[in-house]
């Protein structure tokens, strides 16, 4: 069975509809048998560092330059690059702020992303990514609704698929989204949201 990796990016806990949308994913999926393990890495409870000239420094080192000191540095990048790496499904929730992801969630691709760890360049300039056979399930709750603004103001999922694809090689993204959760008395389905999974 697959392993899964459930990335949450709000700091609101129990009373988020992002953290919840992605577990509803997260438990469908363990109930259709595709899932059998599910790793958690909560942002909120232990925020990505970020980044500063030291350790973007070392992002650009070769691995067999890289002292004791640079390691250190390079913990966090690597936890959460072997997380990627052994998962298949990735699980990721987010609120929408200011039509953008959440900082928690842009801090921890900004230390995902690193050239000859997530992608690699070839010759001809191009790249391609390290991060192979993988699927993203991105869970999106935002106040408003999408229907409220023109198409050119979607930057979360536009932005998700943009990096993954450029930097990591991950092409296969599905968003869900909670909309409307700053209207008045919100229910969510959950179940009608992910139907089709
Ligand atoms: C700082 C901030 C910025 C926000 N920006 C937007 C926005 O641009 N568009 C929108 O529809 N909702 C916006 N919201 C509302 C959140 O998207 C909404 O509360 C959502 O449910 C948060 O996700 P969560 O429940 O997983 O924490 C914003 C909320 C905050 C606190």
């Amino acid at each position: 069975m697959k392993r899964a990796l459930h990335i949450i990016s709000s700091g609101r806990g129990e009373r988020s509809y992002s953290r919840a949308l992605g577990t509803a994913i997260i438990q469908k999926l363990i109930g259709k048998n595709e899932i059998g393990t599910v790793v958690e890495r909560d942002l909120s409870k232990s925020p990505p560092p970020l980044l500063d000239e030291a350790l973007v420094g070392e992002f650009y080192k070769l691995p067999e330059t890289i002292d004791a000191k640079g390691k250190q540095l390079l913990t966090y990048a690597d936890t959460i690059f072997n997380e990627m790496k052994e998962a298949d499904i990735i699980v990721i929730g987010t609120p929408m702020y200011n039509f953008g992801i959440s900082g928690l969630l842009k801090a921890w691709i900004d230390q995902l992303v690193r050239v000859g760890i997530t992608y690699t360049y070839n010759a001809d300039g191009t790249r391609t990514g390290c991060l192979l056979n993988k699927k993203v399930y991105l869970a999106v709750a935002s106040g408003g609704r999408l229907s409220y603004w023109p198409e050119a103001y979607e930057f979360v999922e536009s932005y998700i698929k943009a990096v993954f694809s450029a930097y990591t090689g991950i092409t296969d993204v599905c968003t869900y989204r909670v909309e409307g959760t700053a209207e008045q008395h919100v229910t969510v389905n959950y179940e009608e949201i992910i139907q089709s999974i």
